[in-house]
């Protein structure tokens, strides 16, 4: 991109008490082409923004600052409902601190010491995905696509990117993953953001069709042509022309349909069961499929041909228990939607509640969480969401700890080890019928040590 050519300007506010990084983020940022203010202090700022009207697209905030620190700004941003991204600045020893803002909203950080390219990519990235999030808004507005993709981590913002980048093609997309982590989500939303929008996305549930049938219900088939086809019939390729098809669960089509679907890849044509006219079609192909497909190949169940034409770009969906950072987002937004389902009263969750939801590991990814929330929301009738309405399993949260995902969430030592803690003190008093003695020594400690974590567990100090 040219330097400050393409974007309008955008108008940036710095707040930093370091005033060689206020210079170095501000001509920095300046020669990218965006305008930019800066201020010493959190107090500054908020003063700022009750005083003048001037609106801004982007707060870069350093965390640690003398009087109000970047958390409470944060705190005191949400507080005024003020939606403007905000992009932290954080020493490189305070990795509980950037979790912190993460989950109160900021939507990424710069670690201390940063390079000049990572700020301008992180500010770029911000700026492209807010264009794409506002197109996807856009679409919302439509009618029926009241689909909204929840999630600020790293992962769905990578996925995002890739959406915003392929929609408009007409290449075809692979989406995999575990099973409810949004692949059809991502093909509604990449057939509503294409040229193709007004023609028809005809999705198909490859693994639902009986193999006798898949091949007439894909190309159609002509009258008389089997037992059964009393009329001609038009398959799903023909009825997507000018639109998507999607396969979905594509993993399971047999190796002679998979030939013939490789034709309609590569030709765009089809013939009709029991037909000999060749038809041509126009149609964009997305395929799901929560199978590992290469694993396949191998297998020598799926044609490689095939694959490569399926995956000229995948899109890979997260599943949930890797970007938790997106879970209590996601919990608030099913708050909303089914209260309004049920025209029940605003719901809130217990912090209880929610700290179990982030801690439970969600092996049916985000429709699992969307059917636990429907349900607590009915349960709960308006009234706190507590953990007992949960009906996650008990014995799933003591024992998934999972290490290694929280090393690459970032989380931080010393509240992994408060976790394992509280799992293993819930633990003891669980299998000790609640006898403090007796769960005393099945952790070897003394009985006021007990007392001593128990304590601190509760108070969570
Ligand atoms: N990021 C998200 N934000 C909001 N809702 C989501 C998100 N991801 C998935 N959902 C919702 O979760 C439910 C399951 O998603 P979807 O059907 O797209 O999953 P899938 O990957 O196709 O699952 P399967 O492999 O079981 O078919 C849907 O109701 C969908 O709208
Ligand atoms: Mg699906």
């Amino acid at each position: 991109m040219a330097r400050g050519s393409k974007h309008y300007q955008k108008h940036i506010l710095v707040a930093d008490d370091d005033d060689g990084l206020r210079e170095l983020l501000s001509d920095l940022l300046s020669e990218e082409g965006y305008h930019v203010e800066t201020i010493s202090t959190g107090d500054e700022l908020i003063t700022r923004l009750q005083e003048s009207d001037q609106s801004h697209d982007l707060f870069i905030l350093d965390l640690m600052m003398p009087g109000m620190s970047g958390l409470e700004v944060l705190e005191r941003l949400s507080a005024d409902g003020d939606d403007t991204p905000v992009i932290v600045i954080t020493g490189f020893d305070t990795s509980s601190n950037t979790i912190r803002a993460m989950q109160m909203g900021a939507y990424d950080y710069i670690q201390k010491p940063f390079d000049n390219d990572e700020v301008l990519v992180t500010v770029r990235r911000l700026f492209e995905h807010q264009a794409l999030a506002s197109r996807v808004h856009d679409l919302e507005q439509r009618a029926e696509l009241r689909e909204r993709m929840i999630g600020r981590s790293p992962a769905m913002r990578e996925t995002y990117k890739t959406i915003g980048r392929v929609a408009a093609s007409d290449a075809s997309v692979l989406i995999t993953g575990e099973t409810g982590t949004g692949k059809e989500l991502v093909a509604n939303i990449l057939h509503q953001n294409s040229s193709r929008a007004k023609g028809p996305l005809i999705k198909v549930n490859c693994a639902a069709l009986p193999e006798t049938l898949i091949e007439s219900e894909l190309f159609g088939h002509e009258k008389g042509s089997f037992t059964g086809a009393l009329n001609q019939r038009k398959g799903r390729f023909e009825l997507a022309n000018q639109g998507t098809i999607l396969l979905d669960e594509v993993g399971e089509i047999s190796l002679p349909v998979q030939k013939k679907l490789l034709r309609v890849l590569q030709e765009g044509e089809i013939e009709r069961v029991g037909g000999s006219n060749v038809i041509h079609v126009d149609v964009r192909v997305l395929a799901a499929t929560n199978r590992n497909l290469i694993e396949e190949v191998k297998r020598g169940v799926f044609r490689e041909d095939l694959y490569y034409r399926l995956n000229v770009i995948n899109i890979q969906m997260p599943p949930l228990r890797e970007r938790r950072g997106d879970i209590a987002l996601l919990v608030e937004h099913f708050l909303e939607k089914y209260r309004y389902k049920s025209d029940a009263p605003p719901t809130k969750i217990s912090e209880e509640a929610m700290q179990r939801l982030e801690e439970y590991d969600w092996p049916g990814n985000v429709r699992q969480i969307e059917n636990e929330i429907e349900r607590a929301v009915v349960l709960s009738q308006g009234k706190v969401i507590t953990s007992q309405i949960l009906s996650l399993a008990a014995q799933d949260l003591p024992t998934q700890i999972d290490l290694g995902t929280r090393v690459r969430n970032r989380e931080g030592l010393s509240s992994v080890l408060e976790k394992v803690e509280r799992v293993m003190l819930h633990e003891a008093l669980r299998q000790s019928d609640g006898d403090e003695e007796e769960a005393a020594r099945l952790l070897d400690l003394s009985i006021d040590q007990l007392k001593t974590h128990l304590q601190r567990i509760e108070t969570g100090s």
